[in-house]
């Protein structure tokens, strides 16, 4: 059985579909994860959200050890965490960072990032299509 791609969303993204829509689209994170489960291919796919950083820190160690490549959307956490940055220079499989919106376009507060200086690759600015990105991204860099 091979590794999963674990797809990694932080907080408040359980609010998708309904949360400011004019800047992060109108579908659900239920809807983006039924999007990559259709175009897994035979990719065992690990889907989850929290609003917990620890918790987030911790299925980044999971990862790190059983999955093959990691999809994170830090959400606020992207501009706060120096605990996930740690986490993400630890880890040892590719992680490509997502976000919805092009946070280096918004407010002054978003232009710190402590995500993309410990990352393969960062996707932003797409929409819910950087996260179909970002699977096949994923996909080429560990040769399914
Ligand atoms: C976000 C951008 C972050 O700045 C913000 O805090 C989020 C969502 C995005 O996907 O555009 O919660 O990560």
């Amino acid at each position: 059985m091979s590794k999963p791609v674990y797809v990694l969303g932080g907080p408040n993204l359980n609010l998708l579909g309904s949360r400011e829509p004019e800047i992060y689209g109108k579908d659900t994170l239920a809807d983006i994860h039924a999007r990559l489960e259709s175009l897994a291919d035979g990719t065992a796919l690990e889907l989850r959200q929290t609003n917990h950083e620890g918790e987030l820190v911790g299925w980044i160690q999971e990862a790190s050890e059983q999955g093959s490549a990691i999809i994170l959307n830090a959400a606020a956490y992207t501009h706060t965490s120096i605990a996930l940055h740690d986490a993400l220079k630890a880890c040892k499989i590719p992680v490509i960072e997502v976000h919805l919106s092009n946070p280096a376009a918004r407010e002054a507060f978003r232009q710190v990032n402590y995500v993309s200086p410990a990352v393969k690759a960062t996707i932003a600015g797409l929409g819910a299509y950087g996260y179909e990105l970002a699977l096949m991204a994923a996909k080429t860099l560990t040769g399914k």
